[in-house]
């Protein structure tokens, strides 16, 4: 068999999958979720069900992908010596891939052509309304989100075409840090905008009445999502750690500086749509409306927001190529299409779907299905179903089925690793998160 390429170092893994992490989860859903409920109480549940169900989730599929060193769906099969029920969680992240990247690249056309926005210098000098009228003008347009959302798909299927080492880690470890200090120099302008104050309490003032079933499912979703897990493609990036990697700081850096990049983005978001008088809850537009204005507050605001929206741009191609890698990997162990071959069915497949996903976005309301958006659909499916399965049969998986000795093995690395902390993991990965999973996951189907 040819030998699988190996992350090149420690940084590699932890930026690479920082770059997966790292991207509109972030920056554009999370401020949407904790602004559609409740803010404060938002936050402290997403802080918890991070730390607690999301770390231990994401070192389960890392555990998972180098012991097996195969794609999601092979991976169960691989660990287990036959196929099992398990090998349909393989193929439901594969899935999961197609649909998160439907309507993932929707946005990610949007922070295309807000680049390009930003280049003509469209928001100098405009006001709350004028920007509200240019998102609104942008998503409506006939053919420009649509465009700009398959040129996204398509820089994608060229950098996994590159192959894995090479595509992904170049891009990560230089931009990312970048993007961080960008990200503090606007947090910075928008706490001193007036008014500010009322979105920082509306961040950090928990209201504990607040803490519904739904908050809470709406969480897990969020953590889910924002952290890639639940669908396999932290087993596909962890099928290429290296036998000497430590697993659980690993993914213990990758879950922190995610969670700082959220809380980040959201002491830039609140205080200044507090500031400007945008509503917490407006949803889609939060991010694309608030930023253009912050920008315009601030000296040389053109070169920032071109700088910004270059820089997600590239966070989110980063996002965009770990779920691709998902399909690509599948396709071409699986059914041995070629590298080639396979990404570009895979961008081929998703732009079929992500289409609609971009036209249900306009205000008009088309192709909405009950009442919801094809847009909505994907997202609800996704975050809410497909990856807390995903996740709850992931944990079961190493907490369960997989000898012990084995995960133990890959938690201390063969014994190299202090045992006693890897040993408390486990015991969250067999008991906690299974059950806190399966709790918040059937709460909110009763409803
Ligand atoms: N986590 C990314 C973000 O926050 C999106 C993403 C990339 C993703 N790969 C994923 C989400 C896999 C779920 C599963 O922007």
């Amino acid at each position: 068999m040819k030998q699988r390429e190996n992350f090149g170092s420690k940084l590699g893994i932890i930026m690479a999958t920082a770059g997966s992490a790292l991207g509109l989860g972030n920056i554009y859903r999370f401020p949407v979720e904790a602004g559609n409920n409740g803010g404060g109480a938002f936050l402290i549940v997403y802080i918890a069900v991070a730390l607690l169900i999301g770390a231990p989730l994401m070192i389960s599929e890392f555990i998972i992908g180098r012991r097996s060193r195969s794609n999601p769906i092979g991976a169960f099969r691989t660990i287990s010596g036959k196929r099992t029920p398990f090998t349909l969680v393989g193929w439901g992240g594969v899935l999961s891939a197609f649909l998160i990247l439907a309507f993932y690249t929707t946005v990610a056309g949007w922070t295309l052509g807000y680049l390009g926005k930003s280049i003509l210098n469209h928001f100098g000098g405009q006001d709350l309304p004028q920007i509200q009228a240019q998102f609104t003008a942008f998503v409506d347009h006939p053919w420009l989100p649509i465009v700009c959302q398959l040129a996204f798909l398509a820089m994608t299927a060229v950098v996994v075409l590159r192959g894995v080492a090479k595509g992904i880690e170049r891009w990560s470890k230089i931009l990312m840090p970048l993007l961080l200090v960008i990200m503090v120099v606007l947090c910075v302008k928008s706490l001193t905008l007036p008014g500010a104050a009322k979105g920082l309490q509306f961040l950090f003032q928990p209201d504990f009445s607040k803490i519904t079933g739904k908050v809470l499912i709406s969480a897990l979703g969020q953590s889910f999502f924002s952290l890639s897990i639940g669908m396999g493609a932290l087993i596909t990036y962890g099928s290429y750690i290296a036998k000497s990697d430590n697993l659980v700081s690993s993914a213990g850096s990758v879950v922190l500086a995610d969670t700082l990049v959220a809380i980040l983005a959201g002491i830039i978001i609140f205080p200044a749509a507090f500031s400007f008088g945008i509503k917490p809850e407006v949803g889609a537009s939060l991010a694309f409306t608030t930023l253009p204005l912050v920008f315009q507050q601030m000296h040389g605001g053109y070169f920032f927001c071109l700088l910004f929206f270059l820089l997600l741009v590239i966070a989110t191609l980063t996002s965009t190529i770990s779920l691709l890698e998902v399909i690509v990997a599948a396709l071409t162990e699986e059914y041995k299409l070629k590298r080639s071959q396979a990404a570009w069915l895979g961008a081929a497949i998703t732009a079929v779907i992500g289409v609609l996903a971009t036209i249900s976005m306009r205000s008009s309301n088309p192709l909405a299905i009950g009442g919801t958006s094809v847009f909505d659909l994907l997202d609800h499916a996704t975050a809410l179903y497909l990856m807390p399965l995903g996740g709850l049969f992931i944990v079961l998986f190493v907490g369960w089925r997989m000898k012990k000795a084995d995960t133990m093995a890959e938690l201390t690395n063969d014994g190299t690793l202090r045992a006693g902390i890897r040993k408390a993991i486990l015991f969250i990965i067999r008991y906690l998160c299974p059950l806190a999973i399966a709790i918040i996951f059937i709460s909110q189907l009763i409803k």
